[in-house]
């Protein structure tokens, strides 16, 4: 048995007993460390950090070395995904991610030829995954992470990060039937991407959603969390499932009724009320507004006091924030962070 198995990370997340609330940062390897910076300068960039795993491997890291955080997370991007089907993925500064092409008719699917996908495309994930587990040796858990269908087709689809969503949202009424094919391609890849990174030793899976909330409930259920649920069937390792869905307030009604381990929350909804309808059904994780991370010490304090009084019970629970961490955060705003945390917890976890 691994020394992973009984950390606090994954007690949080079955529930039992724990000595303070657990906590990871979304985008903890980032542009607000100097340390990122200084690497994806000398990489050449983003994409470059990816796909080197002795660099990837570093930049998991450099988070863990400066703050008392509960998990990695591999330093990845959901995008990557699509050069298992040959399309180009590059990442302008301040543009975000770019495709070489995009799938937006019969025509273009077909000219992916599906069937030839080959999962070992992506063997850099795998290799930082498989470097990862003995820099961490057990000590921390590693959470291993893809996109959801439906969010990694709003770009694929869209060929960029614009956020009109037009062209998807415009299929979606027009041809659904091409859009369940192509969901269903990437709910294909999807699977053998995510268990290849449980073979390659992640401890934890995340399924990040984050543009689900664009959809109608019945469409939500039908675009996104069908597939959602097809992965989750299809994992060959019973390994703890976190799905993250922005706006989650909106969507508990139906989020409450999903078989998943953790539902990540973003920040525009009190967790004591996503508490309230799931019970202890799954545990959450979230959901500190990032500005808060702006604020000085005793402001600070107040917000994580709120959120560990609104969820009000001693476990099941992993703090994080709503959103990713942006660039504009002085780190030292991260270990105050942390620090509060490891401070005023416990009386709310030992009972
Ligand atoms: O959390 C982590 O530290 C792990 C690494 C990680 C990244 N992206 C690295 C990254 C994870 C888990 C993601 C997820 C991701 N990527 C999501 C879902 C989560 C969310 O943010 O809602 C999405 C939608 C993407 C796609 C993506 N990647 C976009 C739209 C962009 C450009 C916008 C931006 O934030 O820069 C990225 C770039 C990206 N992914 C960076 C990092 C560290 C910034 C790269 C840089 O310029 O240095």
């Amino acid at each position: 048995m691994s020394l992973t198995h009984n950390h606090l990370f994954l007690r949080a997340i079955k529930n039992k007993p724990i000595e303070r609330t657990p906590i990871w940062i979304m985008r903890q390897a980032g542009r607000y460390l100097p340390e990122y910076i200084n690497l994806k300068n000398k990489a050449g960039g983003f994409i470059s950090l990816v796909k080197d795993p002795e660099l990837a491997c570093e930049i998991t890291l450099q988070p863990l070395k400066r703050f008392s955080l509960d998990s990695a997370i591999v330093f990845s991007d959901i995008l990557v995904i699509s050069e298992m089907l040959g399309i180009k993925l590059s990442f302008i500064e301040n543009k975000g991610p770019v495709f070489d092409r995009t799938i937006r008719s019969e025509k273009d699917l077909n000219s992916l030829n599906i069937g030839a996908y080959d999962v070992d495309n992506l063997d850099y994930v795998f290799n930082t995954i498989k470097l990862l587990k003995n820099e961490l040796n057990g000590k921390k858990p590693l959470i291993g992470f893809i996109g959801s269908p439906w969010t990694v087709a709003t770009y694929i689809v869209e060929g960029n990060s614009s956020k009109q969503f037009t062209n998807i949202l415009g299929m979606l009424k027009s041809n659904p039937i091409l859009l369940h094919k192509i969901l269903n391609l990437l709910t294909d890849i999807s699977i053998k991407y995510l268990n290849k990174q449980i073979l390659s030793g992640i401890d934890v899976a995340m399924i990040f959603d984050t543009w689900g909330g664009l959809l109608k409930d019945d469409q939500y259920q039908e675009f996104s969390l069908s597939y959602v649920d097809k992965i989750k069937s299809s994992l060959i390792q019973n390994i703890p499932l976190i799905y993250y869905v922005r706006q989650t307030g909106k969507k508990i009604g139906i989020l409450k009724n999903i078989d998943l381990d953790v539902l990540g929350v973003d920040s525009s909804v009190n967790i004591g009320l996503i508490k309230q309808q799931i019970g202890n059904k799954f545990a959450l994780q979230g959901n500190l507004d990032v500005d808060v991370l702006k604020l000085d010490e005793s402001q600070m304090r107040l917000a994580v006091d709120d959120i560990l009084k609104n969820y009000n019970a001693p476990s099941g629970h992993i703090f994080n924030l709503g959103a990713g961490i942006t660039p504009d955060i002085n780190p030292d705003k991260v270990k105050m962070l942390i620090d509060i945390l490891a401070d005023i917890s416990p009386k709310y976890n030992v009972k």
